[in-house]
């Protein structure tokens, strides 16, 4: 049949054979990768298989409604193996903050009254929250078009994921078609996640194969469902729970307890403990009888998450950073253990920071097996006085690192601690600054563990991302001598040969490699000028300064060129204008400068900037509108919304806001009750509109 298809020319096809077509040339494709990239036992030629692949996409391209998800064209590049395809989010994936007891969430509850005026001014209307239980698994966003499933997206950072299409075709709970009815475009957002009993299950099999063994169900969710080779994810057991959405073409619902009704009906997994909650009360009886029945639940959940039910009150809270003000998650308290400390041990972080590790006699502390914990610094070893042979209180909550809280009981013939005055690695100098708490290492990149722990982060996901050049390998290869600093990634091509030869290194991995970090210099995909700003680990640039730098800047060179000059002189203009950039404190702006004094530093910038292909910093899209650009000042008493929120919502739009008018004010938004402002706006010929013309304005930008 197969054959008799391909003898029509792709014009003639019915879309009943195009979908009869394309099923059998994603499966005829997929086994001449397997065949090609994991057998090495290819059985057409190269022309054949182009041929295949060229078909593939003549069909795909005529009957786009038929696309498979399992597409060969949904794999980035031809080769399987060599990572998952990247998908930019439609809408960016949230993570959420957080509260740890009632007070916190009261005054999360008092904050949203306060943002939105109604409910300010009027205690007695409700406020509706949906809480429900906090999965730990991974969130995954899934696209349907036309109720079909499309594609599938891991978060990622949150703007942009990997493509696991494929393999969530796997995941039981995840339905490949929805009932006629639903949006035409509908991302369902949701969490992976594999039951407390298929994980035990899970591991035994990967014990008695000496495969990986787990270290929660978490991990070994994501562990199952990102496998460049879907058919390891078919055979883990992975589940699925609906919880939010994102791209929707046409929103029909008003709340968010409507829309979880919808995902039910429409066939997806809800958890059954989610519940329309008014009041803190409420919501604490909520929380606790997800908390009563967190033992016996079969999947690992890590707290209660709660959403403002309607809709209409979302939209207006919005966003702070990279979290809803309409939602939180109030974390179960950590879980403690009592263990038995056998050594201390010392790390060397990336700027040189020393830290004290106990080594434990391994525990067990919520389902988790640990083994060691952080110390913090060797005041708190003193203060507490913890020595080795000692029995130790532990604590671990979540993510974040276990820690030793405190002593339980000493052995008598324990030896105090004893202050660390080399670098464990290097052993140069370890000092500790006047006013510091930690020690460091003096031996900055000479010292072999800064230097890997600075190109760990260099390559790391939210700095370079480069995929299959994770810690190990680093390791590997600067131990190997080939990767010393960043520039050397970018020359490791040349010893290809060298590592193909190595135990474990084939001709693909190496082909892999070398092709994922080609990316980065490559004009189509390069690196954004915030993340490269990132991975330079300069000491007290995280994530957030390095966008306000980029945002600043906008090109690497302009921000290399900027702090060459201000590192040199406290009164060069540079220098001032990067101290008024708002989020750049003193110490910000020390760091910077003492890294750009640095001279090795500066070359490093300097060559990655004519190395890689470095994106100027662009603007995250705001809705274009008629005050896009524009500065604004709210004055008066505003009836409809306080002035948090039109600011807000201002700001989405594109617009400044500031406090005075002055020459530089675009339009004054005068609510009832103006004055003095308005009057200075008429001298200065600034525009002045009212409230409801400000309504308009907001109304229309958002029909667009
Ligand atoms: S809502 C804008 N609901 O928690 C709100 N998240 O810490 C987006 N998570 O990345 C998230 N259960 O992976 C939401 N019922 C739930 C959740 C949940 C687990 C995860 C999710 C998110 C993370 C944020």
């Amino acid at each position: 049949m197969t054959t008799d298809l391909r003898a029509i020319a792709v014009e003639d096809l019915t879309s009943v054979e195009a979908d009869q077509e394309l099923e059998a040339l994603a499966r005829e494709i997929k086994e001449h990768d397997e065949r090609y990239y994991q057998k090495d036992d290819p059985t057409v030629s190269d022309a054949e298989y182009d041929a295949l692949r060229q078909r593939n996409d003549a069909i795909e391209a005529r009957f786009p409604l038929s696309v498979r998800p399992d597409s060969p064209s949904k794999r980035v590049g031809a080769a399987p193996a060599s990572g998952f395809g990247k998908v930019k989010h439609a809408k960016p994936m949230l993570s959420l903050g957080n509260v740890f007891d009632e007070d916190e969430l009261q005054d999360f509850i008092d904050g949203i009254r306060r943002f939105l005026k109604e409910l300010s001014d009027n205690p007695d209307i409700p406020l509706d929250m949906v809480a429900e239980p906090k999965i730990d698994g991974l969130s995954i966003s899934l696209r349907y078009e036309h109720g079909k499933l499309v594609q599938a997206a891991t978060r990622g950072d949150g703007v942009e994921g990997e493509d696991v299409t494929a393999n969530a075709m796997h995941v039981t709970d995840i339905p490949h078609t929805l009932p006629a009815g639903v949006p035409d475009v509908l991302e369902v957002r949701g969490e992976v996640y594999m039951s407390k009993q298929d994980f035990l299950a899970l591991n035994a099999r990967q014990e008695e194969s000496e495969d990986k063994v787990f270290a929660n169900p978490r991990n070994a969710a994501a562990g199952s469902l990102r496998q460049l080779d879907a058919s390891i994810t078919a055979e883990r057991p992975l589940k699925f729970f609906a919880y939010a959405y994102g791209d929707v073409s046409d929103v029909t619902w008003q709340t968010h307890g409507a829309f979880i009704q919808l995902l039910k009906d429409w066939g997806f997994s809800v958890n059954p403990y989610t519940r329309v909650c008014n009041g803190v009360d409420e919501i604490m009886a909520q929380y606790d009888t997800i908390q009563e029945h967190r033992a016996q639940l079969d999947y690992d959940i890590d707290g209660v998450v709660y959403k403002v039910d309607r809709l209409d009150w979302q939209d207006r809270l919005g966003f702070v950073s990279r979290a809803p003000r309409w939602a939180i998650a109030h974390k179960f308290p950590a879980e403690k253990a009592i263990a038995k400390l056998i050594g201390i041990t010392h790390q060397v972080g990336r700027t040189g920071v020393i830290t004290p590790v106990a080594e434990l006699e391994p525990i067990t502390v919520g389902g988790v097996v640990v083994s060691r914990a952080t110390l913090h610094n060797e005041d708190e070893i003193i203060r507490k006085d913890i020595r080795v042979d000692d029995l130790v209180l532990i604590q671990r909550a979540g993510d974040v690192i276990p820690q030793v809280l405190r002593v339980i009981c000493h052995d008598d013939a324990a030896v105090p601690y004893m202050l660390v005055r080399k670098c464990p690695i290097c052993f140069s100098r370890a000092i500790r600054e006047d006013g510091e708490t930690a020690r460091r290492c003096s031996a900055g990149l000479i010292c072999s563990a800064q230097a890997k722990e600075r190109l760990k982060h260099f390559v790391s996901r939210n700095a370079l991302d480069i995929e299959g050049l994770g810690k190990k390998n680093i390791e590997y290869f600067y131990d190997k001598d080939l990767i010393k600093n960043p520039i050397d990634i970018f020359h490791l091509s040349r010893y290809s040969n060298v590592i193909s030869s190595w135990d474990g290194w084939g001709k693909k991995s190496v082909d892999n490699l070398l092709s994922a970090i080609d990316e980065k210099t490559n004009e189509h995909i390069g690196v954004e000028c915030h993340k490269l700003i990132f991975a330079l680990g300069i000491p007290k640039i995280g994530e957030t300064t390095s966008k306000a730098l980029a945002k600043h800047f906008v090109e690497f060179k302009h921000f290399i060129d900027g702090l060459k000059k201000a590192s040199i002189d406290s009164h060069t203009e540079e220098y001032k204008e990067i101290k008024n950039i708002s989020g750049i404190s003193d110490d910000v702006i020390n760091e910077l400068c003492d890294f750009f004094a640095e001279p090795n530093n500066v070359n490093i910038s300097e060559s990655l900037n004519e190395i890689l292909y470095v994106k100027p910093y662009e603007h995250v899209a705001v809705l274009e509108s008629e005050i896009s650009g524009k500065t604004l000042v709210f004055t008066g008493n505003l009836q409809s919304m306080k002035r948090p929120e039109a600011k807000v919502r201002a700001e989405a739009l594109g617009a400044k806001v500031t406090t005075s008018v002055s020459k530089k004010t675009d339009i004054l938004v005068a609510g009832p009750g103006s004055g003095s402002k308005i009057r200075k706006a008429t001298e200065l010929n600034i525009k002045v509109i009212s409230e409801d013309d400000w309504l308009a304005l907001l109304d229309k930008a958002k029909n667009q």
